[in-house]
Parts: structure tokens; C-alpha cells; sequence
């Protein structure tokens, strides 16, 4: 029985060789030049593409290599009985704090490139002085509340579920999302992709937002409504965006994002998962499958994150 990695755009000679180590007795197959399909038990991935997961008969297990599974589930017609685990990682929640901390204090400092020599001293807010709202607070927004709640900010934040967070006010369901966003100067986005947040960030949801407000999308690009935060920053509703995900990657040349000088876009780095703790999971979810132990992130297909 094997190991088959379906990576795009990363090293995967380097992840074989590691996992070869660790698994010195498992064959570690490489696609697309997997030479037995119907040995391969476990599947480790980043985009595959499409359809590729359907041509392994034996498949019981598919390792997402990133927190997000849509890049999964969006391609493959998975078969009844494979299983779906995903990667959490401390490190993974801490470096998105960090990227979006260092979005909000570049915003509220007026961090940007000069334009014109123009030498012209503006005012700025701290974080004490401003309210963020964060839309998800699973393993990565919990701790990206928290910590800015520790810093001084007022957070709200907002999850499917109801929950109880050190500082944070909490918000849940359908119902919770307005009052969540009353106040927000800066809007965080780190949801998962489904049926139910796809486009939720639209004009409707970012005409909540105090005047002047901010947006940070770190979650994924189909969350966020393209033509809605264009017309909102240009009727001067929203100052800007800070962008990480967008619905096509890389952005198309001709993306109006990228004429904006108020968005700031970035190539999907918020995080980058760590090949070492990726690893470590694989194969400890490739132990427990062996083992018939309960694996680790298991994802609840049925409610798609
Ligand atoms: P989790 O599954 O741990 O958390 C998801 C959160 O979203 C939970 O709080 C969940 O609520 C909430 N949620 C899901 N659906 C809804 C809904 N319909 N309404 C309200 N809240 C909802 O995921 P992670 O924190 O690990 O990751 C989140 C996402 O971040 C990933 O799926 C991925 O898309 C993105 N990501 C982006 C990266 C980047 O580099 N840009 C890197 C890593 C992740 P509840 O708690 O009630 O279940
Ligand atoms: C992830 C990502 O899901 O990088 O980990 O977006």
C-alpha cells in the first residue's frame, strides 16, 4: 500500500524524499507518473487536478496539505468512504495573525509607497482606537481575535457556532452577522469556502461597515464580491482592501484590483504550510490509518469545511 502526493506548485521530489525517510517501508508514488493506482492508499495534495483522486480504486484517505479543502472538493467527485483531513497548525494561525496585524497597523499608520515627493504628515489611529471584526474563529480566527483583543482592540467576532472567546465579543449564525458588524472599521475575513459563505461578503454585508472602513481578506477569493468592493471604495465608502485570495490565481493582468492603489494585493502567502509539521502530519495520519485509530483534522464533509 502507498502514498501518492498530487502537489501544484510545490517541490514534490523534496516531500518524497522526506516522507521516504520517515516511511522508509511505504512506497511514496509521485503523480502524475503513479505506476500503481490501485496500491495507493492515501493521497496528500495541493490543487490537484481535476478528476485526478477519481483513478485511485483503493483510496481511503486524502490528506489537504493547506487548512482549505475546496481545493479538493471543488475538483474531485470523492468516493463513498474516502476520508478528508486537513492541516492545523499553530504556527500556520500564528503567521496569519502576523500578516494581518501588519495590514491593519500598515493601514492605520498610512504605510504606502510616496506619491509625487509630496512630504505631508497625515494623523493616524491606534489600535486601541479602532473596532475589527473577524468572520470565522476557527483554529485561525480564534487566535487572530485574541491576539489583537490582547493589543488593545475592540474585536468582534463571528462563527456558525456559538462560542466564548477571552476578550472577544462573539457573535453566531445568520442572525449574529449584522450586529457583528456594526462599528467595524476593519473587516477580517478567514472563513472557509462553502455553499453558505460563498459571496457573503458583498456590498450588502460591507455597507454595514463604519465609513472608511477597511477589508482583509485572507479566507478564500469566492467569499468576496470583486465588482461590490470596487464600487464601495471608489463611492469612497471603504478606504481600501488588503487582498490575499482571490477567485482566479494568480489575478488576471486585467483585474481592476490591480489599477487600485487603495487594494493591496498579495499571492496567496498569508501563510505558507511548513513542509516539516506538514509531514509530521501525514504521517501521523498515515500511522493512525494503519492502525484503524481516529485520524487527526478530520473533516466533516457533510458540512464542507
Ligand atoms: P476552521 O475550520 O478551523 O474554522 C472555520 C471557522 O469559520 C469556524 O469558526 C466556523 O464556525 C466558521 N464558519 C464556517 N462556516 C460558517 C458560516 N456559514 N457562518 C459563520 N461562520 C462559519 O478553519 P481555519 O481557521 O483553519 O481556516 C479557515 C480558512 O482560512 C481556510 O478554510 C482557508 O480557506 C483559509 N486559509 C488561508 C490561508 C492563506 O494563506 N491565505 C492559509 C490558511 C487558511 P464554527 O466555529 O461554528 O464551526
Ligand atoms: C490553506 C491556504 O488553505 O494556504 O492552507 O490557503
Amino acid at each position: 500500500m502507498s502514498i501518492a502526493i498530487f502537489f501544484e506548485g510545490k517541490d514534490s521530489d523534496s516531500w518524497a524524499a522526506a516522507l521516504t525517510k520517515r516511511l522508509p517501508d511505504t512506497p511514496i508514488e509521485i503523480h502524475p507518473e503513479i505506476t500503481h493506482p490501485e496500491a495507493v492508499q492515501m493521497a496528500a495534495c495541493w490543487r490537484p487536478p481535476a478528476h485526478s483522486l477519481e483513478q485511485l480504486p483503493n483510496l481511503q484517505l486524502i490528506q489537504s496539505i493547506g487548512a482549505g479543502i475546496n481545493h479538493i472538493t471543488n475538483t474531485q467527485q470523492l468516493g463513498n468512504g474516502v476520508r478528508l483531513c486537513r492541516f492545523v497548525d499553530e504556527h500556520l494561525s500564528h503567521d496569519i495573525f502576523e500578516y494581518v496585524l501588519g495590514g491593519i497597523l500598515g493601514h492605520l499608520r498610512n504605510l504606502k509607497p510616496p506619491v509625487n515627493k509630496l512630504w505631508k504628515p497625515e494623523s493616524y489611529k491606534r489600535l486601541s482606537d479602532i473596532s475589527v471584526a473577524i468572520l470565522g474563529l476557527g483554529a485561525i480566527g480564534e487566535h487572530i481575535a485574541t491576539q489583537l483583543a490582547r493589543l488593545g482592540a475592540r474585536v468582534k467576532g463571528w462563527s456558525r457556532s456559538k462560542k466564548e472567546l477571552e476578550g472577544v465579543a462573539t457573535y453566531f449564525g445568520k442572525e449574529g452577522l449584522s450586529e457583528a458588524l456594526q462599528g467595524t472599521d476593519i473587516l477580517v475575513s478567514v472563513l472557509p469556502l462553502t455553499i453558505e459563505t460563498t459571496d457573503l461578503i458583498n456590498r450588502d454585508l460591507m455597507a454595514q461597515l463604519n465609513l472608511g472602513a477597511f477589508v482583509i481578506n485572507v479566507g478564500r477569493g469566492h467569499h468576496l464580491v470583486d465588482n461590490d468592493l470596487v464600487s464601495l471604495i471608489e463611492e469612497k465608502h471603504l478606504s481600501g482592501a488588503l487582498l490575499d485570495v482571490f477567485r482566479k490565481e494568480p489575478l488576471p493582468q486585467d483585474h481592476p484590483f490591480w489599477r487600485m492603489p487603495e487594494v493591496l494585493i498579495t499571492p496567496h502567502i498569508a501563510a505558507i504550510t511548513d513542509p516539516d509539521r506538514a509531514i509530521d502530519l501525514i504521517v501521523d495520519n498515515w500511522n493512525r490509518l494503519q492502525k484503524r485509530e481516529p485520524l487527526k483534522h478530520e473533516v466533516d464533509l457533510k458540512r464542507g469545511y
